[in-house]
């Protein structure tokens, strides 16, 4: 069967006319060959998935390896030449049972117990930065001031960083993803990540604190460069994404004022709200990533030992396979099993913290300003298309 499927040269990124959905040809390819070849950035040949249910199984398939040696980007990557080598403590690029190893030191503190424990805080600091973007008054960009400070104070709190050094740390992951930082700049900032946590690491060995890096620290179970690369991989995958989950899923809801006039009117539909926003919007756009670990067979095709493998989530979660008119935002509809978390043993660790900040969000938004809209014509919106993380750059609204 494999030489009867077509070719994709690249993962098709671009958006077509709408800025909430996929390239239009991942549903193309899903239809007719949910399991095609696709030509990756340095020229191997590997596979491109989009189907719903053949990307639920190959995510399961513990055939499918994430060591970051076999792994190869999707897309052109600007920060370093693909398939670097893995830094100590990259759990994210490792197959048990290193990772799970990593894994389990970390999952504690993103439990649903643990993370429900920061409901009152999180409150707080979201309607903290809402006094503060009312104040500055309309128009006004909700991305700088109000989704970017929400998410890094989150996930700071979470590790442990201390109030004085927070507004450095935002700063550096702020320039990491921005889309106006260049490649310099995004190894810089990531450089310079690494050194306030190394800062830090070395001040909670020597005064142990109850927060996620101080409790590392103490365990010495890691070793200082682990811990933090660990510290760096939470900062910046709990970061990037929550704040584009807040920016994005705030202009998809103005674009859609139906939905956004539907959770004014009932604010309990707020994690429905979260549920389908994930769905729907899919921002981890690039992923995921995986390799065959060797030869493996899968729905009549041949894997190769090292074929890479992309599994595109955004097609899978607009599948008809997945839920009736996948292309609509619809924030009634029953909660479905959606991919944008992944899936298998890699699924996203902080879910909880990140479906908490997001709930909290969508019910405060809509509560303090039910008269929310934008302030420029939606086509004037920057959005990010080229990056693993789709999100917009900024957001300019008023009430
Ligand atoms: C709405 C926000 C978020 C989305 C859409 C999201 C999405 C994802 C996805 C799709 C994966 C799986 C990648 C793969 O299959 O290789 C993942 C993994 C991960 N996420 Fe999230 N994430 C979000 C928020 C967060 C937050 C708040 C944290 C906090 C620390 C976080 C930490 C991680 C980590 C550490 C992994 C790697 C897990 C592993 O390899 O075992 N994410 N995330």
């Amino acid at each position: 069967m494999t030489d009867t499927v077509p070719t994709v040269d690249g993962l098709p990124m671009s958006r077509g006319r709408c800025p909430f959905d996929p390239a239009p040809e991942l549903a193309e390819l899903r239809r007719e060959h949910p399991v095609a070849r696709m030509v990756f950035p340095d020229g191997h040949v590997g596979w491109l998935v989009t189907g719903y249910d053949e990307v639920r199984r190959l995510l399961a398939d513990r055939g499918l390896s994430s060591r970051g040696d076999l792994l190869r980007s999707p897309i052109p990557l600007p920060m370093a030449g693909d398939r670097t080598e893995v830094a100590p403590g990259m759990f994210t690029a490792m197959d048990p049972p290193e990772h799970t190893r990593f894994r389990r030191e970390v999952a504690a503190w993103f439990s649903t117990r643990r993370t429900r424990i920061l409901e009152p805080w999180l409150t707080e600091v979201v309607e903290a930065h809402l006094d503060a973007m009312i104040a500055q008054g309309g128009p006004v960009d909700l991305v700088s001031t109000f989704a970017e400070p929400t998410a890094a104070l989150a996930i700071c709190e979470i590790l442990g960083v201390p109030a004085e050094q927070r507004e450095l740390f935002g700063k550096a992951i702020t320039s990491l993803f921005t889309v106006h930082s260049s490649a310099e700049e995004a190894i810089g900032a990531w450089q310079n990540i690494g050194g306030l946590l190394f800062g830090l690491v070395n001040t909670r060995r020597a005064e142990p604190t109850d927060d996620l890096l101080g409790t590392l620290a103490a365990t010495g179970e890691l070793t200082d460069e682990e811990l933090v690369t660990v510290g760096s991989v939470l900062l910046v995958a709990g970061y990037d994404t929550s704040a584009n989950m807040i920016g994005l899923g705030t202009f998809a809801l103005l674009e859609h004022p139906d939905q956004y006039a539907a959770l004014v009117a009932d604010p309990s539909l707020a994690p429905n709200v979260v549920e389908e926003l994930l769905r729907y919007l899919t921002i981890v756009h690039a992923g995921s990533i995986r390799a065959a670990g060797a030869d493996m067979e899968f729905g009549g095709h041949h894997l190769a030992a090292g074929d890479a493998v992309s599994l595109s989530l955004g097609a899978a979660n607009r599948d008809p396979a997945l839920c009736v008119d996948p292309d609509r935002l619809d924030i009634t509809r029953e909660p479905v099993p959606h991919l944008a978390f992944g899936h298998g043993i890699h699924q996203c660790v902080g879910q909880q913290l990140a479906r908490l900040e997001l709930r909290i969000v969508f019910e405060t938004l809509a509560r303090r300003l039910p008269g929310l809209r934008l302030a420029v014509p939606a086509e004037a919106v920057p959005t990010r298309a080229d990056m693993i993380i789709y999100g917009i750059g900024e957001l300019m609204v008023t009430w």
